[in-house]
């Protein structure tokens, strides 16, 4: 059998392999790493209702798999995505949500190689602003997007769990920064929380450290952090990637 690492798109044949696959990864992550999903939510974008599904089998098994999701319509944009214009969210907007890999599969780009294919459908599908939103302590995830262009554009503390607010837009401006760079740890929040707030967008990685850079739109100052009030039941629920 062929063993060629090459994502796919996600068909209803696969929802039952995708939900198993979600579980064992979720249930061994460390909390608010990824935002667990509803069957009924997951066969809405798996059938392409909501967004779409990819997938990379090994040996015909499901390793890994991602999902790309459009922001529904009841919301109308997010305050920690001020530079997509309102009026480009619904249509123009997609999240870079629930990417898994098996345990024994990872290191070897596979996350990067599904937000390629995503990222290519996406436009297809005409959008054009890119979000994800990632645990401050998913090193790997985030290393993974800034990797693929995307900045840090806000922070939000999601029912407890820091959340880096990243995006990626087609028209580069959007995001574009210049004068010089300011170094954050990542695991300095106070940190990221000044640099967001003095109008910086985190864009680059240098020696495990998050490089800032001043945005030339300066129109997220002031919006860049929120804090939302804690629902500790809802907690399992926080982050999405
Ligand atoms: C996050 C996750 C999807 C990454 O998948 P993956 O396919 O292993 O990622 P990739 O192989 O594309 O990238 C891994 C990169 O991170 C690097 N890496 C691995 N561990 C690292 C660490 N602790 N710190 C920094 N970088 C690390 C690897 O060296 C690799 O980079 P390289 O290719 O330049 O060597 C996977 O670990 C996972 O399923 N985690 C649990 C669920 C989760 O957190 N999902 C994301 C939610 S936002």
């Amino acid at each position: 059998m062929s063993n060629r690492l090459i994502p796919e798109r996600l068909t209803q044949a696969d929802l039952s392999a995708l939900i198993k696959l979600n579980e064992s990864v979720i249930s061994s992550a460390p909390p608010g790493y990824i935002r667990p999903k509803s069957e009924a939510d997951l066969a809405a974008i798996v059938t392409g209702g909501s967004g779409a599904a990819f997938c990379i089998r090994s040996q015909g098994e499901l390793v890994a798999a991602a999902l790309l999701t459009y922001p529904p319509p009841q919301v109308a944009g997010l305050p920690l995505f001020p530079r997509v214009p309102p009026e480009q969210w619904l249509d123009g907007a997609a999240f870079f949500d629930g990417a898994v890999v098996r345990p024994d599969m990872r290191g070897q780009g596979l996350q990067r190689a599904l937000f390629d294919t995503r990222l290519a459908y996406a436009r297809t599908q005409g959008r054009r602003w890119f979000c994800a939103g990632v645990h401050a302590g998913n090193v790997v995830s985030w290393s993974n997007l800034i990797r693929k262009r995307l900045a840090i554009v806000g922070m939000a503390f999601f029912y407890g769990y820091p959340l880096f607010a990243l995006l990626r837009a087609e028209d580069a401006d959007a995001v574009a920064t210049d004068g010089p760079s300011r170094l954050v740890d990542p695991y300095d929040l106070a940190g990221h929380e000044r640099a967001l707030g003095a109008g910086m967008l985190g864009v680059d990685l240098l020696d495990g450290q998050i490089v800032y850079r001043r945005a030339v739109r300066a129109d997220t100052i002031g919006q860049s952090v929120i804090r939302n009030v804690a629902h500790p039941e809802r907690a399992s629920s926080a982050a999405s990637a």
